[in-house]
């Protein structure tokens, strides 16, 4: 049964949320969970579907991977399996991050090419050059990714081409058991690479500079399971902002940390809100009209996200004046445009820029998402939007965004999943 959501907006939100737990923190943490000796415990993780693909994976693996009151209980020390279905990479592409993890603790790893997806084509080739330099042999025929390091893996210099985050993840998961020194130059230094990090060395690892563009990682022997509590996730704290922006609300977030956010408060002061954080709580005021931010890039961390864009850019489609939003990352993630004109916002794209110049008002209408950080983009401006919208392919929203119309419900959106 394919859901959807029914929105009336136009109405002001208040109140307090607590921002859910890191999606593209979670896993990572819970590929690397196949390194470690027991039982790991993960507090704050999200119940989102791509979590739920990645637990199917480890019990489809032999692990034991299950949620109980908001944290994933995994032990993988009845590992069986190094190969993960067709199925499983088709569901989620995000899945290539069990590669490194398998590929050190099995010694193989078989794995489907993770097709495209809506973003364009995500190629693996930084991934797969990074561990061939540690010693894998790795074929790739058949749309198979087979990969054997039978005299298991070595440190290795490996330097990035561009700071890629799954890469720089694989990496690390391939280096923390490896024999001898592994430096990662260029490396992505996302808050989420910062938390595997923190994960990995709770669990036994050498990391050091986890975070900073360099990364040394000196292999150990073993690494044993931990209890680990998963950061907030700042993309739906950035998500919660816009709403709360284009309906002219105050709102508390709470559970948020506020250095992840250093290139997205700008952001949101420069349209002309207050923001005011104090102990991991936020208290985000719009203001009466949205002031239009003139250029937004996005860029690698510590820049502005790519995952914030489609929320940011439904805020700029209601703001006074224009803004122009360049989409550095990836080549195909406008595609919330066309379903944002339905609603009458006026947006030009022409290759990675889009030019949105604000209008006063947009209107309900219904819209389809089409991946999933335009799936949130659509939310915001349909809060923002005179009258009723009818938003389809929630299913997107859903890999993300953990019950998602009841937080937004909670802070008195009109907003109902049928
Ligand atoms: C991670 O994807 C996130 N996903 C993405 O979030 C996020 O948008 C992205 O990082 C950038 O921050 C997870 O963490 C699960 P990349 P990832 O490797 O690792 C190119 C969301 O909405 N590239 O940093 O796939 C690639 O084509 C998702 O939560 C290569 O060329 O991102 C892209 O243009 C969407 N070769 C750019 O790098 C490679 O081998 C960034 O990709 C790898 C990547």
């Amino acid at each position: 049964m394919v859901s959807r959501y029914i929105i009336n907006g136009g109405k002001r939100l208040d109140g307090a949320v607590e921002v859910q737990g890191s999606k593209n923190s979670s896993l990572p943490i819970l590929a690397a969970t196949l390194l470690t000796k027991g039982e790991n415990i993960l507090f704050n993780c999200p119940s989102l579907s791509d979590v739920d693909i990645a637990l199917r994976i480890l019990r489809f693996l032999g692990c034991k991977a299950c949620v109980q009151n908001g944290a994933a209980l995994v032990s993988c020390d009845g590992l069986n399996k190094y190969d993960i279905p067709d199925e499983f990479m088709r569901e989620m592409r995000g899945s290539i991050i069990f590669l490194g993890a398998l590929l050190s603790r099995c010694g193989r790893a078989l794995l489907s090419f993770p097709g495209g997806c809506e973003l364009g084509p995500r190629p693996i080739d930084l991934h797969l050059k990074a561990l061939r330099a540690m010693g894998a042999e790795i074929t790739e025929r058949y749309g198979i990714i087979e990969c054997r390091a039978d005299k298991g893996l070595t440190g290795a210099p490996v330097a990035l081409s561009f700071p890629s985050v799954g890469a720089t993840e694989n990496i690390i998961l391939a280096a923390v058991l490896a024999k001898g020194t592994t430096t990662i130059t260029n490396a992505a230094r996302e808050p989420e690479i910062r938390d595997l990090c923190d994960y990995l060395t709770e669990a036994g690892a050498e990391i050091y500079g986890a975070g900073e563009g360099t990364i040394v990682i000196n292999g150990v022997d073993s690494l044993n399971a931990v209890s680990h509590s998963i950061i907030p996730d700042r993309i739906v704290a950035a998500t919660l902002m816009s709403a709360a922006a284009v309906t002219g609300s105050c709102i508390y977030l709470d559970g948020i940390s506020r250095s992840h956010l250093g290139s997205i408060i700008p952001v949101f002061v420069e349209a002309g809100c207050e923001i005011i954080c104090r102990d991991g709580c936020m208290r985000f005021k719009a203001p009466e009209r949205l002031r239009a931010v003139s250029l937004i890039r996005t860029m690698p961390y510590p820049g502005f996200p790519t995952d914030a864009q489609a929320p940011v850019m439904a805020m700029s489609a209601v703001s006074d004046g224009s803004a122009v939003i360049v989409e550095n990352i990836f080549e195909n993630r406008f595609k919330h445009v066309g379903e944002l004109c339905r609603l009458g916002a006026d947006i030009n794209v022409e290759g990675r820029v889009a030019v949105v110049k604000g209008v006063e008002k947009l209107y309900g209408a219904c819209i389809e998402a089409q991946e999933l950080r335009g799936a949130a983009g659509l939310i915001v401006a349909a809060l923002a939007a005179e009258g009723k919208s009818e938003l389809h392919g929630i299913s997107y929203l859903e890999r993300g965004y953990e019950n998602f119309d009841l937080t937004l419900g909670s802070l008195g959106a009109d907003i109902v999943k049928i």
